[in-house]
């Protein structure tokens, strides 16, 4: 995931935290009585902000670059009974249906502490915090848990959506590390969700302020971000695939991304030893491979997290994601991945006034989902699915449709020619984090959908969690 991929991945999986209660034909003045009943429900832990106030740009700054709608109050609950009462009083207020106006942003920043339970060998995690916070917090301790690979990426969206890690080949997805986490039900409880609660831990939805997560020791790390020129393509995707198909230490991951922008192609390969340096032979090929530049080198986690590509301000203000799921990075296929960047870039280049078109692959360990059970996403833990990362940003509205289209023909192009080599593909779910947003249910949870639908009933029968950010169930 590139500099700018997590900037909007941030934006995007803050959809999951930041509820937006937003009735239907209802009034500016309707959201306001609103507010005002929110304001007096609260306690003195939590606040709500109005516009023209820091804290309630604050709160909409995500929203602003996707979305035109503000909200006409933003809140910031300092406890989960508090959030319990803005979900009760926002449902209140709630009619079927819903508008794209936002009536109540709910911001979760205010849940931002790290607990380091070193007895149970646990970490607890604020649900408002990014993993840049996390980390830091851990810096030193000699402890790590299974979080985000690049900087800028929110907590409680990445998790709740599955969480591919620097790790994960070592012990899975990060859902597969949450021992707890402390959920506001649609009813405004607050409860704590363990695996004894199948169908709550199944589901892995909802308003969450705090995951409890598996701790394990760290000791310094190798790794960092190689940049390459495009004219060493071929090469890259050679290594790559090499990688992906011989590298059976576990502790070894890397991230490679296309990029292209203002018509400069670069490959950025991000690398990554869980400790102080690589075995010969694993990143040999790659490092062969003259660079741009490359600041891989023996650090703290948190330092080589904070050394990857962070957010460009110069980020175009509208951005999509799609995905394709695949078995193998072979040669053939990053061939094709390639191809699809250049062409799509410079079709996109023709089009708008500030371009950016990124695909990346995920190549992880083939028994990388065998470490959890018993959750809703992966849809099927038989299969050990790699995400791709498909990534458009551009600036002129009027391209919106067409840069659907073009993703979505993307998509199909990199699915048609890994199931062309023989991949048992062609029905795959996709990763939520990464899905298109017109992605039906089926396609990211395949035969999890009906329960899934049916635990929606019975935990939120009037819908209330269909007001927040996210896929509906
Ligand atoms: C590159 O991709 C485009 C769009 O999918 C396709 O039309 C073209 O044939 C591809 N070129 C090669 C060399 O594969």
């Amino acid at each position: 995931m590139s500099a700018r991929k997590a900037f909007v991945a941030s934006l995007l999986l803050a959809s999951a935290v930041l509820c937006g209660v937003h009735p239907g034909n209802t009034r500016r003045s309707d959201y306001l009585s609103t507010c005002q009943a929110i304001a007096n429900a609260i306690s003195s832990a939590s606040e709500v902000y109005y516009p023209l106030s820091i804290q309630y740009t604050a709160d909409n700054a995500h929203w602003a670059a996707s979305s035109s709608a503000a909200s006409a109050c933003s809140v910031e609950p300092g406890t989960p009974a508090d959030v319990g009462k803005i979900i009760k009083g926002g449902g209140h207020a709630s009619n079927p249906g819903f508008s794209s106006t936002a009536g109540v942003q709910i911001a979760m920043t205010r849940f931002s502490t790290v607990t380091n339970n070193a007895a149970s060998k646990t970490v607890d995690v604020g649900a408002g915090l990014i993993w840049d916070d996390v980390y830091k917090a851990l810096d030193g301790s000699g402890v790590n848990i299974v979080g985000g690979r690049v900087p800028g990426v929110g907590v409680a969206g990445f998790t709740l959506g599955g969480g591919y890690s620097w790790k994960s080949n070592q012990y899975g997805l990060t859902i597969d590390n949450i021992v707890a986490y402390e959920l506001v039900l649609p009813s405004g409880t607050v409860t704590t969700v363990t695996e004894a609660n199948t169908d709550l831990w199944f589901a892995l939805r909802g308003i969450v302020t705090k995951f409890t997560l598996k701790s394990y020791p760290q000791t310094e790390v190798w790794g960092g971000a190689i940049i390459y020129s495009g004219l060493n393509a071929d090469q890259v995707n050679a290594a790559t695939a090499k990688f992906s198909a011989q590298v059976t230490d576990k502790k070894a991951g890397i991230l490679p991304t296309n990029d292209v922008e203002l018509a400069a192609v670069l490959v950025v390969v991000l690398v990554f030893y869980d400790g102080p340096t690589p075995p010969a032979g694993i990143f040999d090929d790659l490092l062969a491979i003259p660079p741009v530049s490359n600041s891989a080198k023996t650090q703290s986690f948190y330092s080589f997290l904070t050394s990857l590509p962070s957010t460009n301000p110069l980020a175009g203000p509208r951005a999509l994601f799609s995905s394709v799921s695949v078995l193998q990075y072979t040669e053939s296929l990053l061939k094709v991945i390639y191809n699809e960047t250049l062409f799509w870039a410079a079709w996109l280049t023709l089009l708008d006034t500030s371009p950016f078109v990124s695909y990346d692959v995920e190549p992880f360990n083939p028994a990388f989902l065998s470490y959890g059970s018993g959750s809703a996403y992966p849809a099927s833990r038989a299969q050990p699915l790699l995400p791709t990362n498909l990534y458009f940003s551009w600036t002129l509205p009027e391209l919106d449709q067409q840069i659907h289209d073009a993703l979505v023909q993307s998509t199909n192009t990199i699915r048609a020619a890994a199931v062309a080599e023989g991949q048992d593909v062609a029905g795959a779910t996709i990763y939520v984090n990464y899905a298109l947003y017109d992605t039906p249910l089926e396609g990211i949870y395949g035969g999890n959908v009906a329960r899934l639908q049916a635990i929606r009933k019975s935990v939120d029968p009037n819908g209330v969690m269909g007001l927040a950010g996210g896929f509906k169930f």
